[in-house]
């Protein structure tokens, strides 16, 4: 497997307007919103994780849930929380690495849209064990991440169905996974995997 070559994200959030960057999508994924309809979920506590420019955690808390929002980057958490305070919307903001996370809530849900695609094949593990602590029993892990099937050279590592189902199955039953596009400002719009992961 190539290595692949990461921003420094803080430095990305501090030099871009989060509008031109390929992850920004203004109003929820469709994936997660038909996941949401699919499990019944329109309530409880949700952790959005690596939310960035903050835009799915705004959809959610709009929706309902009671929403959490944490990134690696203070700038992108900044920027997303005056969003929110702006909209008149409540979100709990908070700067911190799911690799080292000092997060003491459990949560109903987990988002993950673009967070783990990026962190290197060594720390899937602890990825993983944290994720899954996190949740509540038999709650779940919307997990959006590239797909094998994208053929751009540069971003994320890239994922088959029986890798996600490889990685997550010490702590997770793989209850569904779609191939999908990542909405956001590229064109073509990347090939990607949408995974609802059940912590077991
Ligand atoms: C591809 S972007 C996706 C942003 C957002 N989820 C969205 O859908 O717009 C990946 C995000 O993960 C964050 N990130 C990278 N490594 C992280 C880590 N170890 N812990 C938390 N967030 C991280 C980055 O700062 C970036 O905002």
């Amino acid at each position: 497997m190539t290595a692949r070559e990461f921003p420094n994200w803080e430095a990305l959030y501090q030099d871009k307007p989060v509008e031109t960057m390929p992850w920004f999508n203004p109003t929820l994924d469709t994936d997660v919103e038909n996941a949401l309809l699919t499990l019944g979920l329109s309530t409880g506590l949700v952790l959005d994780l690596g939310t960035g420019p903050g835009t799915q955690a705004l959809a959610l808390a709009e929706r309902g849930f009671q929403v959490t929002a944490t990134d690696l980057s203070e700038t992108a958490i900044r920027g997303a929380a005056a969003k929110a305070s702006e909209q008149g919307v409540a979100i709990s903001f908070r700067q911190d690495d799911i690799l080292n996370s000092h997060l003491d809530q459990s949560f109903d849900l987990i988002l993950d849209r673009g967070c783990f695609h990026v962190l290197s094949p060594e720390s899937r593990g602890v990825y993983v064990q944290t994720v899954a602590n996190l949740l509540k029993p038999k709650r779940y892990l919307l997990l959006k991440c590239f797909s094998d099937q994208e053929t751009r050279e540069a971003g994320p590592y890239r994922f088959t169905p029986e890798e996600i189902q490889q990685i997550f199955s010490e702590r997770f039953h793989l209850r569904s996974v779609e191939q999908t596009v990542y909405q956001g400002t590229l064109d073509p719009l990347p090939k990607a995997l949408f995974c609802i992961l059940e912590k077991q």
